[in-house]
């Protein structure tokens, strides 16, 4: 049983730029289902069951490709890329040589530029509704980065509940590359109303404080401030205090540094109403825990809800913010050549 009626798919049936869009279903045993399109090689729909059996919808998003297109939030549940996150003023350096890109976030470029991955159809392949290959080829230039880069990216829907997103590219010149999946979660289920009451654990001890245009400057211990989540704590919990960091973002859009491996959860979301947990498993040395400040309000989701601020939380796992003019990051760089890969679980489980 769901109220959450099912998406039709002709709705996803377009033509953006002389290539097709779908939507496209993954399901298994346990009667879950993700639902997601080529438009962005994104996360459209996630059906869990929940504490009663009845399945929700805990993905935000848009019940055609058309809104998608007139959104005010792009992002919603897409492989941002090629270089998810900020870059200060939309340059960097490599190989001696001055880029620049798009500075369509105030001076910064955000998630790959206007026409980021987040806004292409990607090329498709699926198998026994339980994975599904998106496949993009990103033109040397292309929003003002070098190289040729081929990108995959997974998704497999396991019988455990489980999405594994697997990221995998190649390019034929030195490149910053970073992915992520930018789904906005909401587990009492999307358009239900606001995260603030779902409770959330981040194993990390350490978070990246920002500027007033949210490009990192220190790396903090969370201890003694309200970025600790290392024990569960109510998102709405420490969201309001009188911080700088918190003002200056509207609630939490930082990256939190991940030092676990991909056996161990980085983050676990859950909310009382529904029972439903989310453990997250990465690769990736950071996540950024993003609240949905700056919804508008503007979008009427899937059912027709309004998305305020608040509607729906990110867990992005990724490397750290502005990586190509921070030399002691992480390194973003892809070598000509070389092979990118990256793993990313979304987990989900009734809470014992
Ligand atoms: C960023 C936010 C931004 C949002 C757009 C997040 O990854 O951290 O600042 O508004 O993406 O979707």
């Amino acid at each position: 049983m769901t109220k959450y009626q099912s998406l039709i798919p002709k709705y996803f049936d377009s033509v953006i730029e002389g290539k097709n869009t779908h939507l496209l279903l993954l399901k298994n045993e346990g009667g879950m289902q993700v639902l997601l399109t080529d438009y962005g090689a994104r996360i459209v729909s996630i059906l869990v069951p929940d504490n009663k059996g009845n399945l929700v919808d805990v993905a935000l998003g848009f019940d055609s490709i058309q809104g998608y297109l007139e959104a005010d939030e792009k992002y919603h549940g897409c492989t941002a890329g090629r270089f998810a996150n900020r870059i200060a003023n939309g340059k960097f350096e490599l190989n001696g040589k001055q880029y620049t890109l798009p500075q369509n976030n105030g001076i910064n470029c955000l998630h790959g530029g206007i026409s980021g991955f987040h806004d292409k159809v990607w090329d498709r392949r699926v198998t026994y509704q339980s994975h599904v290959e998106f496949y993009y080829v990103s033109k040397d230039g292309e929003e003002g980065f070098p190289g040729n880069l081929k990108t995959m990216v997974s998704y497999t829907l396991t019988r455990n509940n489980e999405i594994i997103i697997k990221y995998h590219a190649q390019s034929d010149a030195d490149t910053p590359i970073n992915l992520t999946n930018h789904t906005y979660f909401n587990l009492d289920g999307e358009g239900s109303g606001d995260i603030l009451q779902q409770v959330l654990q981040i194993n990390s001890d350490e978070v990246l404080f920002v500027d007033e245009h949210q490009i990192p400057t220190a790396i903090v211990p969370v201890e003694g401030t309200p970025f600790d989540f290392r024990l569960p704590k109510k998102i709405v919990q420490d969201i309001t205090e009188n911080d700088e960091q918190l003002i200056l973002a509207k609630g939490y859009d930082h990256c939190y540094v991940n030092n676990k491996p991909i056996s161990q959860p980085c983050a676990t979301a859950y909310s009382k109403n529904t029972g439903i947990q989310l453990d997250v498993y990465t690769t990736e040395p950071g996540v950024q825990l993003y609240t949905g400040n700056w919804m508008t309000g503007n979008d009427i989701g899937k059912r027709g809800n309004k998305y305020l601020p608040y509607a729906g939380f990110c867990l992005e796992t990724q490397h750290f913010p502005d990586s190509p003019n921070q030399a002691d990051f992480p390194s973003t760089l892809l070598k000509a050549g070389a092979q990118f890969d990256s793993e990313t679980h979304f987990k989900f489980s009734i809470k014992k």
